[in-house]
C-alpha cells in the first residue's frame, strides 16, 4: 500500500527575472515499509523534492504544483493547521548539518523538552526526561548527553541525537537528507545499521537521500535516479543497478569505484555538464551527454515505460539489459 504518493510533482524556485525548475513533473509512489534511496549528482532537486513536499520553502520564491498524498491526503493543498500535524509526527526529517539544528546555548535535555512541550504540552517532568532517554538508547547514546551541550557532542553524536528528535513522535516516515554523509565512513555504516532496526520495531518508511550509491545498495531495497530535477529510474536496487535501463543510470554507477565491473577502482566521470535549469529546453536532459542520445530524445519528453509495476524508466532508447559494459 502506498504511504506516499507523489504526483506530477514540479517544484520552481522564482527570482525576480528567473524561474528555476528544480523538481519537474515528477510522479513516484513510496510504499509502507520501505526503504527508499534517492541518488543523483548535485543540484539534481533531490533535496528540492521533499523540501517541496513538506512545504519546508520560502512560498513568496518557491512554487510547488501537482500532489503529494499521504495516506491519501494532499499535502500540497492541506492547511497549515493539519499539515503541522503531519510534519515531525508523522513525517519528520534528518539534514547533514545536525550542529545547527541545536541551540548552541541550551543543554540537549532543554531543547529536546521544549519541542516534546509543543505536542505534548501537559507532559510532567519525568515523563519527558523517561521518553529523551528512552530516545538516546534507541541510537546507542547514553542518558548523560541530556545534561551535555552540542558542542561536547562529536560528529556521529549530534547526528544520533538529531535521528533519536526526529522519530521523538515515532513517525510513519523518516527521510534522511544527506544526514550521515559528513561523517566516517564507519560511524555513517554503525548508524545507519540502527537505523534499520529501528525502522523494523517501529515499522518506518524511509526515504535515504544520498551520492553515495554503495549507501543505496546497502540499506535500501528501492532506487529512485534524479537528474536535472526529473524521475529518470525507479525500481528494486538489485534490478536498477544490475540490469539500468536508463543510459543516466548505468553512467552514474559507472561512476562508483566500487561498482567498476573490472574491479580496478578506476573512476569514470560522465562528460558534460548539467543542463541550467534556469533555461527552457525540449526532449530529455540528459540528451546532450547520452552515448544514446537520438534526435527523438532532443525534442519530445520521454514519458514512462514500466519494466514491471515497481520498475519505471523515462527514455526513449533504452538499454535492453546485459548492456552495462559497453564501452562509452
Ligand atoms: N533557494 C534557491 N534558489 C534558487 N535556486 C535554488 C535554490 N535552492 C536550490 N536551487 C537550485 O535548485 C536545483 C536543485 O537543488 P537541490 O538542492 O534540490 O539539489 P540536490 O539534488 O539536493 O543537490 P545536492 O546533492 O547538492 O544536495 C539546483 O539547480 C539548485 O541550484
Ligand atoms: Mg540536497
Amino acid at each position: 500500500m502506498s504511504i506516499l504518493e507523489i504526483k506530477d510533482l514540479s517544484v520552481s524556485y522564482l527570482g525576480d527575472d528567473y524561474k528555476v525548475r528544480a523538481v519537474d513533473h515528477v510522479s513516484l509512489n513510496i510504499e509502507e515499509g520501505e526503504s527508499l534511496g534517492i541518488v543523483g549528482e548535485s543540484g539534481s532537486g533531490k533535496s528540492t523534492l521533499m523540501l517541496g513536499i513538506l512545504r519546508l520553502l520560502n512560498e513568496r520564491t518557491s512554487k510547488t504544483e501537482g500532489e503529494a498524498l499521504f495516506r491519501g491526503n494532499d499535502l500540497i493543498s492541506m492547511n497549515k493547521k493539519e499539515l503541522a500535524k503531519v510534519r515531525w509526527s508523522e513525517i519528520s526529517v534528518v539534514f547533514q548539518k545536525a550542529m545547527n539544528v541545536f541551540s548552541p546555548v541550551h543543554t540537549i535535555e532543554t531543547f529536546l523538552s521544549d519541542i516534546y512541550k509543543v505536542h505534548r504540552p501537559n507532559a510532567k517532568r519525568q515523563e519527558i526526561r523517561k521518553e529523551l532517554t528512552d530516545l538516546l538508547a534507541m541510537v546507542n547514546l547514553p542518558k548523560q548527553v541530556l545534561r551535555m551541550y552540542p558542542h561536547e557532542l562529536s560528529g556521529g553524536m549530534l547526528q544520533r541525537t538529531s535521528i533519536a528528535m526526529s522519530l521523538m513522535f515515532r513517525p510513519k516516515i523518516l527521510v534522511l537528507d544527506e544526514a550521515t554523509t559528513a561523517l566516517d565512513v564507519i560511524t555513517q555504516n554503525q548508524i545507519l545499521s540502527e537505523i534499520l532496526e529501528i525502522e523494523e520495531k517501529l515499522h518506518l518508511t524511509r526515504v535515504l537521500i544520498t551520492h553515495d550509491m554503495s549507501v543505496v545498495a546497502n540499506f535500501c531495497k528501492k532506487i529512485a535516479v534524479f537528474y536535472a530535477g526529473r524521475l529518470m529510474e525507479v525500481g528494486y536496487v538489485e534490478d536498477v543497478l544490475v540490469h539500468p535501463r536508463h543510459p543516466y543510470t548505468r553512467d552514474l554507477v559507472k561512476s562508483y569505484p566500487t561498482f567498476s565491473e573490472d574491479g580496478t577502482g578506476t573512476v569514470i566521470s560522465i562528460p558534460g555538464t548539467m543542463i541550467d535549469l534556469k533555461k527552457a529546453y525540449t526532449g530529455c536532459p540528459y540528451a546532450n551527454r547520452c552515448d544514446r542520445a537520438t534526435e527523438q530524445c532532443r525534442t519530445d519528453r520521454p514519458m514512462e515505460d514500466q519494466m514491471d509495476e515497481h520498475w519505471s524508466y523515462y527514455c526513449h532508447n533504452p538499454l535492453q539489459g546485459g548492456e552495462t559494459d559497453e564501452s562509452r
